[in-house]
């Protein structure tokens, strides 16, 4: 499988021009209509309020969380909010100091300037964006070697808003340069509900509220997974249904796409199932899991491990990995014995006789 085209993952393809569309349309466009984290919502409301008050331009703001939680759409509704014009860019499209020093000097007085995977900037840009963010000023060097001379030049006030997954790799210099943070949890299943029936109505989709519940409890805490398992729902609504959302249709249709009722997909089913059936439980070391569900390492570590982690059915220990009770619970195997001594708490121990499936898989 790639697992780059996961229905399940909370990355976008940059190809996908259809779905990129279907994801503006289906944007908020006011923190009144933005699902979910409330606490950023309030602290973000009380900036933004002061702000228009004052008359002045936002302080810059740093947007962190994982993909597909809203960060990108949170950013419009800031320029939104403050009746500003939005530039959007990414750290990886800027190369230079100098593509960076060229936005900078076009931005109009209180425009807001979005910088997307902003810990993927390089250095000499970063340092750039530290006087522009505290003075509004850059130095534009002219000439090169011994020769060089750094012309100053004045900036309008402006916002910026960074984007970022990996708010750890962010330099503290530049993390203190924001005025505000605003950190982005996964969603609870009853935001997420909202989230489904908002889309629903947008593209005119009936959706039973049993209906949304089902599509929820499957999307990760992602409202961009939300989205897309809806879309998929309403197409097997259309085909077999009468179009309407129910909440069969919708487990049916999510069993068609290999997503669970957990949100588990083919290849998160095949790791967990393995590690269950094949090693007890573990712990196993990563290459042989990876081995045995014929998959390579990385994908097996980096696209199937952090949401069963992060889910609590499989832990990293420095033996290898280990599947929790819930996660034999979830495959609907049971465990094998534990040895039961005096302390009764000595783990399963792998390869142990009576483990169901062995040599069955
Ligand atoms: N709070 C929310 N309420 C309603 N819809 C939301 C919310 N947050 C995100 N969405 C929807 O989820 C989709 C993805 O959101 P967005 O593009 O803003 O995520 P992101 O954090 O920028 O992701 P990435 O890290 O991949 O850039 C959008 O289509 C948006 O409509
Ligand atoms: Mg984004």
């Amino acid at each position: 499988m790639n697992p780059e085209n996961r229905l399940v993952g909370a990355e976008t393809d940059g190809e996908d021009a259809d779905e990129q569309a279907v994801e503006a349309a289906l944007r908020p466009k006011q923190l009144g209509e933005f699902i979910g984290q409330p606490k950023v919502r309030e602290q973000l409301d009380l900036v933004l309020r002061a702000a228009r008050a004052r008359g002045g331009t936002a302080d810059h703001v740093l947007l962190s969380g994982a993909p597909g939680l809203g960060k990108t759409t949170l950013s419009m509704i800031i320029a939104a909010e403050m009746g500003a014009p939005i530039r959007i860019t990414s750290g990886p499209a800027i190369q230079h100091a100098g593509d960076l020093a060229a936005i900078l000097s076009s931005l109009q007085e209180g425009e807001v300037l979005f910088l997307d995977e902003i810990h993927r900037m390089s250095r000499p840009a970063e340092e750039m964006l530290y006087m522009a963010m505290e003075d509004f000023r850059v130095d534009v060097i002219v000439g090169k070697g011994p020769g060089a001379t750094a012309i100053p030049l004045e900036l309008p006030p402006f916002t910026l808003v960074g984007a970022t997954t990996r708010a750890g790799l962010l330099p503290p210099p530049l993390r203190d340069r924001f005025g505000f943070t605003a950190h982005m949890e996964f969603y609870e299943p009853a935001e997420l509900e909202q989230v489904v029936h908002r889309s629903a109505q947008l593209l005119e989709v009936h959706t039973d509220p049993a209906g949304a519940v089902e599509i929820a409890g499957r999307s990760r805490g992602t409202p961009r997974i939300a989205n897309r398992l809806l879309r998929r729902v309403r197409d097997y609504a259309q085909v077999k249904g009468d179009g309407v959302i129910t909440r069969e249709t919708a487990a049916a249709a999510l069993e068609v796409y290999e997503v669970d009722a957990r949100g588990l997909d083919r290849l998160d089913r095949a790791v967990l199932g393995a590690l269950l059936k094949l090693f007890g439980g573990g712990p196993v070391g990563l290459s042989t899991l990876a081995v045995a569900v014929g998959e390579e390492r990385e994908t097996v570590e980096e696209v199937a491990e952090p949401f069963l982690v992060r889910e609590g059915l499989l832990a990293r220990t420095p033996r290898g990995r280990v599947a929790t009770p819930a996660a034999w619970a979830h495959m609907g195997l049971t465990p094998p014995q534990q040895p039961s001594g005096p302390s009764g708490s000595s783990s399963a121990a792998p390869g142990g006789p009576g483990q169901p499936g062995l040599f069955g898989a």
